[in-house]
């Protein structure tokens, strides 16, 4: 995955646990980069190497960690950095969730090379969403879910995120049940 992701492991954990413990994540992780470049190509294995590593260097199970990433990236990294590209996703929560399945073809303009998440959006009824998501990756419901969670804080809402199917259980695909 492209550095930006690494980065921002970097950034959660340096903000809330302190440098130390990030250097004892790079270096449980087997990690010889002084730092990442956002816009450099790294093999996923750094990416969950540092997640897992983070887990254990922090005494938290791995899905509080990729949670706790979700909604950093969300309220943090894109926040900061990304301020207009969020804002052309919508101008409220839910017209940021029914616009998010082509949300990664606009970070595509930026990162070219991605091997962007897919996803399918269904307004069941007033407040109620399901949010389908596929990806040639394992392991990430938990980021989706923090994901989830960092944007309905980041539009002021207090949603529920619940998984209803998961590749966990069999199936081919993550789906959520947000209630807002
Ligand atoms: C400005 C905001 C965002 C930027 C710049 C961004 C950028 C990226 C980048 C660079 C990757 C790595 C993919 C790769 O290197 O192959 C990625 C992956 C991913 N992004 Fe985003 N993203 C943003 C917002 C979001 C939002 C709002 C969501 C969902 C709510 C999301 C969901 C994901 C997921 C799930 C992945 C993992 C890819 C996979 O499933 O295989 N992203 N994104």
């Amino acid at each position: 995955m492209y550095g930006i992701v690494n980065k921002a492991i970097e950034g959660l954990v340096t903000e809330n646990f302190g440098v130390e413990k990030w250097i004892e994540i790079k270096a449980l992780s087997n990690i010889q980069e002084e730092r990442f470049l956002s816009h450099e190509q790294y093999d996923d294995s750094v990416t969950f190497g540092l997640a897992t590593a983070a887990a254990e260097v922090l005494h938290l199970p791995i899905a509080k960690v990729l949670v706790a990433f979700g909604k950093y990236w969300v309220l943090k990294t894109a926040k900061k950095h990304y301020g207009s590209l969020m804002d052309s996703g919508g101008n409220d929560f839910d017209n940021f969730l029914l616009n998010l399945p082509n949300f990664h073809s606009r970070v595509m303009l930026l990162y070219p090379n991605i091997q962007p998440p897919e996803f399918k959006v269904h307004k069941e009824e007033d407040d109620v969403f399901h949010v389908h998501y596929y990806s040639t990756r394992p392991g990430l419901t938990h980021f989706v879910e923090g994901l989830l969670l960092g944007l309905g804080e980041a539009f002021g809402k207090n949603v529920k995120v619940l998984l209803v199917r998961s590749r966990e259980q069999g199936f081919d695909h993550d789906e959520f049940e947000i209630a807002c």
